[in-house]
């Protein structure tokens, strides 16, 4: 199978989409150039070229892609080729309305933005085969093709009729039988049961609140129903050129994808990851990501898209500070990333993203932000012999499974306030804030390889995923759980006693007696820190020690955080200091040590090979002593300096250093 190295060979890739259908050719001409400039070896082309290359049913225009395509090739750039079908052209919908999405309500979501597509449209499947197999056969061979980009972002979901056609197929394949179905969603309740397979329909707009394992099972489906529209793209770009690999770029942490499933079927991982420059812990999320994404690729993985600067589809846009896209492009390949690429490399003028930033932004050349994407070029070829194609070793798994996050963020639960991505990201901060070395894992996978895994949310969980979560503490591993975990088996379905008894047994827990949610805003007094979100009334069992009891309110005295040996169960959220110090309390006890001891607030220190990368994410400039191992004199890789002692870093700056030979 193709990897990312048989995109990289040896280097990092770095550029960005590239949009040249949005430009006359002359302007073609100076992007090469200033590619060249700033070390571009990569750019993704065709994402959403879907008209210009068919501007009517079964027409070709190739003759611009082939201009570009070499043109690219000429300057030695590599070509992302994306097949198109994220955007269908106007003519589609307007001839096959069965190819445009309907939303719950049955209205039509119409074209004139991009990404009207149904996924269980035969009509769009077939018009997308054919584009794709025209594109692949031409271009298969070409010198500048490095990889296959398959559609952007899957994200659309549609209920109209042939999708409920097509859901019924896929729940008969889960089910077999209206029976088992029923039995499954609980229809017995509200007078749901289904007598024929043609009474089923997605969850469409209902007069209350809809069957919950039905949503989730039409979320499971919806993932499923995108990547099948993947994997028949993927089969016939690979058929044409089955050494090049193939990707499709990921939304960070994005609800509508179960990524575990989908990273199963490319070559390599890619994401799309934009921290919001204001956030003080951008650099968290950003590492978030990265964890995710490269636990996803189990190997190097790719940024397919970040910004140079502002997007424009917050609120309020903010820019990149200066140094803080390098900063972020350097977090990315310390965490395993070997391409580091933007959404885009021209800023548009026109067109829904004009004020979205791109590497050649409407400044132009003698922009800062074109002179710090020169600078990143620069740096990354230096870094790329010393690290592309190494690991990164973790001690410390976060798990996490979209089926889960789907069955607990539905409507009819204890607390609307509760959201799962939150409550993810504030044990991830927690983690990294230590400092420690973090994978994300499937709740199924093998776990017996980290010191500690921890468990912010997993509302469902499976049979297997249980015992593996007990067989993991049994050999010997730390494991520390956040509430609402264990609630519910794959059917959506309550467990007897409102936790899984095996789950309440390995944390020491006799009766859950009450979920207490909290209001927004509201804390719960702990011995030692405040609660948020939520707080439970547990009875502890005779051998389970409580680390921590609420102090004051309706459960005054009773345990807020209960351990049984190496298993902890923590029944509310702590405020991010207490969930810190929790976590290196466990993670002290298991061994785990941060990568770099004693350092500064906002300072993330990782180890990628043999390298060591220094990063601050604050705003005032910091000195960051080294450790002394090894002589204590290390090589600065960006400058070729010797660095000893210490190491002085800017406001966002970053080093990367290797350990002098002595
Ligand atoms: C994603 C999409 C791009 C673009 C950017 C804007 O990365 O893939 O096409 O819309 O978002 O941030």
């Amino acid at each position: 199978m193709p990897s990312l190295h048989d995109a990289t060979r040896g280097r990092i890739l770095f550029g960005g989409d590239y949009n040249p259908e949005q430009w006359p050719e002359e302007v073609w001409e100076q992007d090469v150039r200033l590619m060249q400039d700033a070390g571009v070896n990569s750019a993704t082309v065709g994402v959403f070229s879907w008209a210009r290359i068919e501007p009517r049913p079964g027409a070709r225009e190739f003759g611009w892609l082939d201009r570009l395509a070499d043109l690219l090739h000429a300057h030695g750039i590599g070509m992302v080729l994306a097949t198109p079908t994220a955007s269908p052209p106007p003519w589609m919908g307007a001839r096959h309305p069965d190819t445009l999405p309907r939303d719950e309500d049955g209205r039509t979501v119409w074209w004139g933005s991009r990404q009207q597509f149904c996924p269980s449209s035969a009509t769009y499947r077939a018009y997308a085969a054919a584009v794709t197999e025209d594109l692949a056969a031409r271009y298969a061979g070409h010198p500048a093709l490095t990889m296959w980009h398959v559609n952007n972002e899957y994200c659309t979901s549609c209920w109209c009729d042939g999708t409920a056609r097509h859901f019924r197929r896929w729940l008969a394949a889960r089910y077999g039988t209206v029976d088992a179905l029923n039995e499954a969603w609980g229809t017995a309740f509200w007078s749901q049961r289904y007598d024929t397979w043609d009474e089923v329909i997605p969850p469409r707009r209902a007069q209350y609140l809809r069957n919950p394992a039905q949503q989730l099972d039409f979320r499971r489906f919806t993932s499923d129903a995108l990547l099948e529209c993947y994997t028949a793209e993927r089969d016939i770009v690979a058929r044409h050129a089955p050494r090049v690999p193939v990707t499709t770029n990921f939304m960070p942490f994005w609800t509508g994808q179960d990524a575990w499933a989908w990273a199963r079927e490319e070559d390599v991982v890619s994401v799309d990851v934009y921290p919001d420059p204001k956030d003080p812990y951008g650099g968290q999320y950003n590492a978030m990501i990265g964890d995710m994404t490269r636990s996803q690729a189990r190997g190097p993985w790719m940024v397919m898209e970040q910004a140079a600067g502002p997007v424009n589809w917050r609120d309020v846009n903010h820019p990149k500070p200066a140094g803080l896209n390098r900063l972020l492009s350097l977090q990315s390949v310390a965490r395993g990333a070997d391409a580091v690429c933007y959404f885009q490399w021209r800023q548009s003028r026109q067109g829904a993203e004009k004020f979205h930033s791109g590497m050649v932004p409407h400044a132009g050349e003698e922009s800062r932000t074109f002179r710090e994407v020169k600078r990143i070029g620069a740096e990354l070829s230096r870094l790329a012999p010393e690290v592309s194609g190494a690991g990164v070793a973790a001690e410390v798994a976060v798990l996490h499974d979209w089926h889960s996050w789907w069955a607990v963020q539905q409507e009819g639960m204890p607390s609307r306030e509760v959201a799962y991505p939150d409550v993810v990201r504030a044990w991830h901060r927690a983690l990294w804030e230590n400092g420690y070395a973090t994978d994300f894992a499937h709740p199924e996978h093998g776990l017996s390889g980290y010191r500690m895994v921890v468990v912010p949310q997993l509302y469902l969980l499976s049979d297997a995923a249980v015992a593996g979560l007990v067989a993991y503490v049994a050999g010997g591993g730390t494991l520390v759980s956040g509430f609402l975990t264990g609630v519910a088996d794959p059917d959506d379905r309550v467990r007897p006693g409102g936790m899984d008894a095996r789950l309440r047994r390995l944390f020491g827990i006799r009766v859950l007696h009450e979920w207490w949610p909290l209001d927004r805003g509201e804390r719960v007094a702990c011995d030692g820190f405040d609660g948020t979100l939520w707080s439970e009334e547990l009875e502890a069992a005779g051998d389970a020690e409580v680390a921590a009891a609420y102090r004051g309110g309706e459960l005054d005295g009773l345990p807020a955080v209960l351990r049984r040996g190496r298993a902890w169960y923590v029944s509310t959220l702590p405020e991010p200091a207490a969930l810190r110090a929790l976590l290196a309390r466990a993670a002290g006890e298991a061994g785990v040590r941060p990568v770099l001891e004693g350092l500064p607030e906002l300072v993330e220190a990782v180890r990628r090979g043999g390298l060591l990368f220094v990063l601050n994410h604050g705003r005032k400039p910091v000195r960051v002593p080294l450790p002394a191992a090894g002589g204590g004199v290390y090589r600065d890789v960006l400058t070729g300096a010797a660095v000893a002692g210490s190491v002085e870093l800017e406001r966002y700056g970053a080093v990367v250093l290797r350990e002098a030979a002595p």
